[in-house]
């Protein structure tokens, strides 16, 4: 329609472009001054939507709980720097919506000799008559690693905002051959059929990672089970375990045993049956007992997961610490490191065979504008810009439709042990020949020179196809001492039956979060690219293999700022 004032139009128009410019060249500017560079990183990297305090320092997730229409998320906290320090507190967050959270004093901080050194991770379980109780790993005078109770003083405090430790602390100490320097992270209690409690704490013996079990008819006296629920050769130390009926499967309750393995850094999970009676988990999966073949929670940058059960929707979540991937200075100079990825849903997938995540649905209520392509041709090498978005800022799910497999890749058997080496390898923009890669570029400069590429590959195996899911951060910023991977995990989907894929990605400034095939593979990454400064990132989908891809389905829209303070 024509403006009844085109020369107002113009004028704005102009005037807009101009103070866009002048904004940019004015970061610009200030970007050579050491003081305004360090402040602009702060800003530039700093997430909308995924949760971070204000200012300095956040490991774990601990004890994520719904009490009373509260959603609580407590976490790692150093409040006095952008380093970790063993010394650590507990920071205190709560919501209504798992989206916008308020910030309130340190729940826990050093302070008694059960934990003068340290209050280490730990989780919540809420008792019978809706009492809720922490469980954490104290740092005693001597630097032993014990678990500690805490209890809320005030109930009728709706954000239950101071916690108090009973006297009688610790109540489990390390026992027998267990390493008093690594015994750690008391999980949420279940309570057994026999009426007593029970929860496991993570430890390492000869080497071998284990989830040691404790009983408790009172939850003060905790006693050793006879065996532990799970170990694995070999593994090195546990962290973080966390143990949980995940749903059920031709008629048998599916547990799934998440492990944070020290060594490497990863989030193992297994599925499988508990026995209660023997306190023990069997793996469904017996062909390896290699721990290496897991499936991993997320294999990116996610590390120290934990899962509480939400009781207001029925749903267990995840929350998930992403790490930094810069240097200790660059934290330092940005004031803060750590943030959580979005909370996200778990359920057993319908064959009852793998996890499936997907972020909580409160998370669309930040959905802005919204971009929708249909039916587009990715015909091979080409690539087309979503425009229209603020793409640092984003939530994007796209479909994609195979319409051939026979140009798919020969696999190597051997491929299957180190999917990130096979995304290494044969990388984002080469052309090997085969289906894929094809995906999203995000956070892309209009010449590709920075972009974080999060892409599928298809190869052809012994009678069936495997699908590998990679997120490319080497040309994520043109900063080279970043730490850069190329992480990858294989896609657990008939693709042969489905002959599509889908894939979401939640970009968010410093973070891309993807969902691969529905949920059942995610990588996170970390990314500094110094294309925010000019506020000029891109957003394409892309197919370099052979074959031609069809994008059925494309939604993309602006994120809003989360209220986090
Ligand atoms: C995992 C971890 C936990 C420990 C906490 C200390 O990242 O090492 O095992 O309790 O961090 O901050």
């Amino acid at each position: 329609m024509a403006s009844i004032f085109p020369g107002l139009g113009w004028i704005l128009g102009f005037s807009f472009i101009c103070s866009s410019l002048f904004e940019i060249y004015r970061r610009h500017l200030l970007y050579q001054d050491p003081i305004a560079k360090n402040f602009i990183a702060s800003e530039l990297y700093r997430t909308a939507y995924h949760f971070q305090p204000t200012q300095h320092w956040m490991n774990d997730p601990n004890a994520p709980m719904y009490y009373n229409g509260v959603y609580h998320l407590f976490y790692q906290h150093n409040p006095d720097a952008a380093t970790w320090t063993a010394n650590i507190s507990w920071g205190h967050s709560v919501s209504a919506d798992l989206v916008h959270w308020t910030g309130l004093e340190l729940a826990l901080t050093p302070s008694d000799p059960f934990d003068i050194s340290g209050c280490w991770s730990g989780s919540a379980t809420i008792l019978p008559g809706s009492k809720p109780v922490i469980l954490y790993t104290g740092l005693d005078t001597v630097s032993r690693q014990v678990q500690n109770i805490a209890y809320p003083k005030n109930l009728s405090d709706p954000f239950l905002r101071e916690w108090i430790k009973p006297r009688y602390n610790p109540v489990i100490e390390p026992h027998g051959r267990i390493d008093a320097a690594l015994f750690r992270d008391p999980s949420t209690a279940w309570l057994g059929r026999d009426g007593s409690w029970r929860l496991t704490v993570g430890t390492v013996i000869d080497g071998n990672g284990l989830a040691m079990l404790y009983k408790s008819k009172d939850f003060v006296k905790w006693v050793p089970a006879e065996n532990p629920l799970y170990y694995t050769n070999g593994s090195g130390m546990w962290e973080c375990v966390d143990f949980f009926p995940l749903g059920e499967a031709r008629g048998v309750t599916k547990y799934m045993l998440k492990v944070s393995m020290f060594d490497v850094s990863y989030d193992y999970y297994a599925l499988g049956t508990y026995d209660e009676e023997g306190g023990v988990f069997t793996r469904d999966d017996a062909s390896s007992t290699d721990y290496r073949t897991w499936p991993m929670i997320d294999y990116g940058r996610v590390y120290a997961s934990k899962t509480f059960l939400d009781e207001a929707k029925q749903r267990r979540i995840l929350w998930g610490w992403s790490n930094e991937s810069n240097s200790i200075a660059d934290d330092v100079a940005k004031g803060w490191a750590g943030i959580q990825t979005v909370p996200r849903v778990l359920s057993l997938d319908t064959d009852g065979k793998r996890l499936v995540q997907w972020p909580i649905e409160e998370l669309e209520s930040l959905r802005g504008e919204q971009i929708h392509l249909q039916d587009i041709e990715l015909e091979t090498g080409s690539q087309v810009e979503v425009r229209g978005l603020k793409v640092s800022q984003a939530d994007v799910e796209v479909e994609f439709e195979l319409q051939s497999l026979i140009g798919a890749e020969p696999f190597d058997a051997n491929w299957i042990v180190d999917p990130p080496k096979l995304c290494r390898e044969k990388g984002a923009y080469a052309n090997h020949g085969g289906i894929g890669p094809f995906g999203l570029l995000v956070l892309a400069a209009d010449n590709l020179e920075e972009n974080t590429a999060v892409y599928f590959r298809v190869f052809r195996a012994e009678g069936s196809y495997k699908v590998l899911m990679c997120a490319d951060q080497r040309r994520s910023s043109k900063r080279s001492e970043l730490y850069k991977p190329a992480s990858g995990g294989f896609v657990d989907i008939d693709i042969k039956k489905e002959r599509k894929i889908s894939l979401r990605t939640l970009i968010d400034h410093s973070v891309v979060e993807s969902f691969g095939g529905g949920g059942r593979t995610c990588i996170t990454s970390r990314v500094y690219p110094t294309i925010l400064l000019n506020d000029n990132t891109h957003l394409y989908a892309f197919n370099y293999g052979t074959e031609t891809v069809k994008i059925s389905e494309l939604k993309a829209w602006n994120m809003a700022q989360a209220q986090i303070s």
